[in-house]
């Protein structure tokens, strides 16, 4: 895992950005081009430079150079919220799990973290796993919270998780 860089918008786009299966749940269309990717990518380097967010590519263990996926923590306060994506290829073998355990020990060995939290669709039965996985508790169900536009055009309901400590 390590800090995005402007070299991994192909890998992105060939790994898992234009697959509509994996964005199905996440706020953005699926790509459908380069251009898409670089503008993704160069929001995300901008965000790691400037805002709350560090944005993460991750690679498998079996091979270095292959990307599958990226995770998001971004800090506010005493709080870090969480994004994670997979390329479908690595699905179902606890890579998410794996590197959220990783982020979420690694958010509180920091002194002034207390909260570690992540939403996810009602319907993304996955993620919500993940997070009960690492530790997290369901804290309640967020109505018209955050838009998915692949799966409508208005706000959905979105399970919020936190863990504590
Ligand atoms: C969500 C996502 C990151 C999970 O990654 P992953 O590496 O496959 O997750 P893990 O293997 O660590 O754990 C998945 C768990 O969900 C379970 N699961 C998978 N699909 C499920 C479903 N439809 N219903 C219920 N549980 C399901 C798995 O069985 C596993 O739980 P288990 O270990 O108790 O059996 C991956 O599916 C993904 O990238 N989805 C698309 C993007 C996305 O939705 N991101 C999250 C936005 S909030």
């Amino acid at each position: 895992m390590r800090r995005i860089a402007p070299a991994d918008a192909s890998s992105i786009l060939e790994s898992y950005a234009a697959d509509a299966a994996v964005t199905r749940h996440l706020t953005w269309r699926p790509h459908t081009n380069l251009d898409d990717t670089i503008e993704f990518v160069n929001a995300a380097i901008e965000e790691w430079e400037t805002g709350p967010g560090f944005p993460l590519v991750v690679f498998a263990r079996s091979d270095p150079g292959d990307l599958i996926g990226m995770f998001h923590p971004r800090a506010a306060s005493s709080s870090v919220s969480y994004g994670y994506v997979l390329a479908r290829r690595a699905w179902g073998l606890g890579c998410a799990t794996e590197v959220m355990a990783w982020l979420v020990e690694h958010a509180f060995a920091h002194p002034r973290i207390f909260r570690a939290e992540a939403f996810c669709d009602v319907d993304n039965l996955a993620s919500a796993r993940v997070m009960e996985k690492v530790g997290m508790r369901q804290e309640g169900v967020m109505q018209r919270y955050c838009l998915h536009p692949n799966v409508s055009d208005v706000p959905r309901d979105c399970l919020m998780y936190a863990r504590v400590k």
